[in-house]
């Protein structure tokens, strides 16, 4: 009995929600901004190659190449594909844009409030409009950053264990509209006959700021628009990702119910991904259900907002994702150098926080990095 009653107070004493559900978000008083995300500003930026080496260089910056052609074959190449190593990425957690401050040291001077990757904000931003899957992220203080990393909720990891043929051939034909529409050399058309290799690729770091926290985070981007080579130098002095495309594939739309559905989940998620790296345009492929692009259309980014109107909010995520930064702060606020615990969200459930036990230490950040 007395284990019991200490058991339930440490649970008692290890775990808070967030005291408003994030669908609340929704609500008119939410489509105002309370807060506003600055201009992103680029950092620096690095690459993956094929074999997922890090690079603090240019070397798999992509070029966008626009004048493909019609009707496309997004099926193949399938059985040749290169799958990226999930086991090793979620080992590295946080390695790479750890591994880039470490060697960048004008940033010595500067601090951040919060360290992570752009998805991980994207997923947070989109919350109060979700009701399928949720979240679940490890966070860490260290010298007063947090630290925040996506885990894999079981649900995901069940769903990932349960994809059929047809499901990893579907994730394969964005991946290989980026073969078609993107090239390494500026002065060469896309090679569309090797194979597709998810591991290589060019992320930038940017920082921002939320109210008034300021974030440090890394993001894979696709490809820039130019038309002759260009230069770390030339990257370094312009800050923004003004020139750079996101490029996405999507099903044609047939009908009302699955134009609502784009509206609704899919430009939301597009929107937020763009949104906190200040992209401004997405290049969609419509493609049909066996990987055949027809066509080819542009997004502004900031014109996305206004095509979701009525269904979703920008201002309701970016309030809530302040929100909710705002609350992990405030829990880690209260706990030492490397301690830290997990932010759980699941649909109409409340957001928890679960402070790791006593004495335990995080393992998002490598003794490396530490030390
Ligand atoms: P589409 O989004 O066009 O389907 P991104 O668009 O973020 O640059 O990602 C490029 C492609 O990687 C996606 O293209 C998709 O094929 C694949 N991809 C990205 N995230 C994924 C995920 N969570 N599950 C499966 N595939 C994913
Ligand atoms: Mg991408
Ligand atoms: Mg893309």
């Amino acid at each position: 009995p007395y284990e019991d009653t200490l058991m339930q107070r440490n649970r008692e004493e290890t775990r808070s929600a967030y005291p408003e559900s994030p669908y609340a978000y929704t609500a008119s008083s939410h489509a105002i901004p309370k807060v506003t995300l600055s201009q992103p500003c680029m950092e620096g930026f690095y690459s993956k190659n094929l074999l997922g080496t890090f690079h603090s260089d240019l070397r798999c910056l992509r070029y966008y190449y626009k004048d493909v052609s019609f009707p496309m074959n997004l099926k193949i190449g399938f059985e040749t594909l290169k799958v990226k190593d999930e086991e090793k990425t979620k080992q590295e957690k946080l390695n790479d844009i750890l591994k880039w401050i470490k060697a960048k040291e004008q940033l010595n001077n500067k601090t951040f409030n919060f360290v992570c990757f752009r998805g991980l904000l994207t997923t947070l931003m989109v919350t109060p409009y979700e009701n399928r899957e949720g979240w679940k992220i490890s966070a860490v203080k260290y010298k007063d950053t947090i630290y925040l990393w996506q885990e894999d909720t079981e649900e995901k990891k069940k769903r990932l264990q349960n994809l059929t043929l047809k499901d990893k051939e579907m994730c394969y034909y964005g991946r290989k509209f980026e073969q078609y529409t993107s090239t390494g050399d500026v002065d060469m058309l896309p090679t569309t006959d090797h194979p597709v290799d998810e591991n290589e690729e060019f992320c930038c770091v940017m920082s921002s700021k939320i109210g008034n926290f300021r974030l440090l985070y890394g993001a894979e981007v696709d490809c820039i628009t130019a038309n002759k080579k260009v230069t770390a130098a030339v990257l370094e002095k312009e800050k923004t990702l003004k020139d750079f495309v996101e490029l996405k594939t999507s099903q044609v739309i047939k009908n009302i119910k699955q134009e609502r559905n784009f509206k609704r989940f899919k430009l939301l998620k597009w929107w937020a991904q763009s949104f906190l790296v200040g992209i401004p345009k997405i290049i969609c492929g419509w493609r049909n259900h066996d990987g055949i692009v027809s066509s080819v259309e542009e997004f502004a980014t900031s014109a996305i907002p206004g095509k979701g109107k009525d269904l979703w909010s920008g201002n309701a995520c970016i309030n809530f994702l302040h929100d909710i930064l705002h609350f992990i702060k405030a829990e880690l606020d209260n706990l030492g150098d490397l301690e830290g615990g997990t932010i759980e969200w699941s649909p109409r459930r409340p957001v928890m926080f679960k402070k790791l036990p006593r004495d335990t230490k995080s393992s998002v950040l490598p003794h490396w990095f530490i030390e």
